[in-house]
């Protein structure tokens, strides 16, 4: 799904036009202008000076957990299964986590958050979440449980690193906005031309409220100087010759075809095995249940049959036995002509499992 013949035309163009894509450089301009364009989408008005690119999502929750985790008392809200990135960034600061249960059908427990806030000594200042396309639990929150969980928020004096890197690729005909659209000032926003581009172009964004922008770009600097100028310079040359929004339906077209292909597959192979929600956005879809058995150990024989899945305690902050039976598997990268044998091939290496968890 990576548009490869556009972005070689587009990196040729980059160097071509311009020396100085091979040199150290400022934000390009037009991306902002474009990622307006994107938040709009979004149903967020930005201006162009709250935008801060960086080097993928992952910079930028990386600058900003460094930026908003106060010196003292640190103390943040996560859900009991997370993007493991996200950890990877406090991981340094080593704070407190006060995990929230989070529904596999539902997602997060509002009634449970605002307990868990009230138990925490230190209270938590910060909280993570990924209401649309969650990653790993292919949840999206609907509008009404954004505005509970931000009315909360609010009430406890508690900043939003909203992570939106799926936002854009919701399949259903009314896509759900971000929390960001809901709050100005309480919530950070963060989103990547990963998802809708390439990874490897290594180019995301924050959406911050303007105080916050001289301090992300001091820590920026003394992290990597600047986000790729080429990177920068080939994302602006693909711009100008394509159109995002018609990226963005392509996108959607097929990766909705392959969730679709992958649901109908799972209730031909796991129907009774294992449950799992068909997903509205993002990549992933969630299984779980007992039949499935202890996942991290099916890791090894799915991988002789070569199908890949991550196992859930990779996510659950605790490590908790909850997750034992519980895996992430992927619908984006496998085209749907090949998803019937992927399918295939995990319903058999569960089944071959078995026996040895029976022994
Ligand atoms: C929820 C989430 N946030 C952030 C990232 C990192 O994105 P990027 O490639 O833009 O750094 C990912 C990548 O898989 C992700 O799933």
């Amino acid at each position: 799904m990576l548009p490869y013949r556009e972005l070689s035309d587009a990196a040729a163009r980059a160097i071509d036009d311009s020396r100085a894509s091979l040199q150290y450089g400022t934000p390009e301009y037009q991306i902002k202008e474009s990622i307006v364009e994107l938040m709009r989408m979004r149903e967020v008005e930005c201006h162009i000076n709250e935008v801060f690119l960086t080097t993928g999502a992952q910079q930028a929750l990386s600058l900003l957990v460094q930026l908003l985790l106060p010196s003292v008392s640190r103390s943040v809200l996560v859900e009991e299964v997370v993007y493991p990135g996200f950890r990877q960034a406090l991981e340094p600061f080593n704070p407190r986590l006060v995990p929230v249960r989070t529904d596999f059908v539902h997602g997060l427990d509002i009634e449970a958050a605002d307990w868990a806030i009230r138990q925490s000594r230190p209270k938590p200042t910060l909280f993570y979440t990924t209401c649309v396309g969650h990653n790993p639990l292919s949840l999206t929150m609907s509008a009404g449980a954004h505005n509970g969980l931000m009315e909360l928020l609010c009430r406890h004096r508690i900043t939003v690193i909203e992570d939106d890197v799926y936002g854009l690729l919701q399949y259903e005909n009314r896509a759900v906005p971000p929390l960001r659209a809901l709050s100005k000032d309480g919530v950070v926003y963060v989103g990547s031309f990963s998802k809708i581009l390439a990874p490897s172009l290594r180019v995301g964004w924050i959406v911050a409220p303007p105080k916050y922008i001289a301090a992300l770009s001091a820590l920026k600097e003394g992290s990597d100087i600047n986000t790729a100028t080429l990177s920068q310079r080939i994302i602006a040359s693909y711009i100008e010759r394509h159109s995002l929004s018609s990226r963005l339906n392509i996108l959607r077209d097929n990766y909705r075809v392959r969730r679709d292909t992958m649901h109908r597959e799972l209730l031909c192979e796991l129907d009774g095995i294992a449950q799992w929600q068909k997903p509205t956005a993002g990549f992933f879809m969630w299984l779980h249940g007992v039949g499935l058995g202890d996942t991290t150990k099916l890791l090894s024989t799915a991988m002789k049959r070569r199908v890949d899945f991550v196992p859930g305690t990779a996510f659950s902050v605790a490590r908790s036995q909850r997750y034992r039976s519980t895996m992430r598997i992927s619908f984006s990268h496998c085209p749907a002509e090949a998803m019937r044998e992927a399918v295939v091939r995990l319903a058999a290496s569960i089944r071959d499992h078995q026996p040895r968890r029976a022994a």
